[in-house]
């Protein structure tokens, strides 16, 4: 937003290697902004690529509450709408209406052809100021309208990993069905158990410097 760049405020959420997330004001309006000119210059590219699937999947899911909205994504800068709000890790939320809408929330994702793929991260969960779930941060999702074997796939891991936070918040409404999915691994679970986990921690930890679990959010593998 150059025209009004100088009258912008920014305040910085998360640096990483892949860049820097903040929060920006310019009078009344508030947005999130992703900037990829931040990142270390060996893996701009692929934090550009990151920004650039985020913001095809926001595309995607246009006019679906409890996502953001995306505002624009131009030079290396994606910037979202703000949705008020605390992450998962703080809010830890209790009631089981959170779960049902966060389930509705994944069922409209699913409907528009999106699996979000990073749902194991408490920090990609907010608990919204009336008390909804949102989710963000759609780097690694997909957009597949064909909604293939593979998508169906992993749209029930998105879903074993919402019910693995219900299971550390609020254990005693799980139902005996969700006891069930919780209990049958996917090969794709099993496989990122063995080996996946542990090449992503490496590259995280000595390409990028980081292990995600900023604000200490749990990442329930
Ligand atoms: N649209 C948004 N509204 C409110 N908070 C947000 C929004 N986008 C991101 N955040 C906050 O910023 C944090 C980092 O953003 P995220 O997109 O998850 O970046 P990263 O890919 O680096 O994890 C999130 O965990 C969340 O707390
Ligand atoms: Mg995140």
């Amino acid at each position: 937003m150059p025209d009004n760049a100088r009258r912008m405020n920014t305040e910085l959420l998360k640096a990483d290697a892949l860049g820097r997330i903040e929060t920006c004001r310019d009078g009344e309006r508030i947005w999130i902004r992703r900037d990829t000119r931040a990142a270390h210059l060996g893996v701009r590219w692929i934090a550009r690529a990151a920004a650039a699937r985020e913001a095809r999947v926001l595309g995607a899911l246009k006019g679906v509450d409890a996502v953001p909205a995306l505002l624009g994504w131009q030079a290396g800068v994606l910037e979202r709408s703000f949705m008020p709000g605390i992450p998962m890790q703080q809010a830890k939320p209790r009631d089981p209406s959170y779960y049902r809408a966060a389930h509705r929330l994944l069922k409209a994702l699913r409907a528009r052809g999106v699996v979000h793929n990073d749902l194991a991260k408490e920090p990609n969960w907010l608990q919204r100021v009336d008390g909804s779930p949102a989710v963000v941060d759609f780097q690694i999702a997909w957009y597949r309208p064909r909604r293939g074997r593979l998508f169906r796939l992993l749209a029930r891991e998105d879903l074993r990993h919402l019910l693995k936070h219900k299971r550390t918040y609020c254990p005693q409404h799980l139902t005996p069905t969700e006891r069930r999915v919780l209990a049958r691994r996917s090969w794709i679970a099993e496989a990122w158990r063995a080996t996946g986990k542990r090449a992503y921690k490496f590259v995280a930890r000595k390409l990028f410097g980081y292990w995600d679990n900023e604000g200490n959010g749990r990442v329930r593998p």
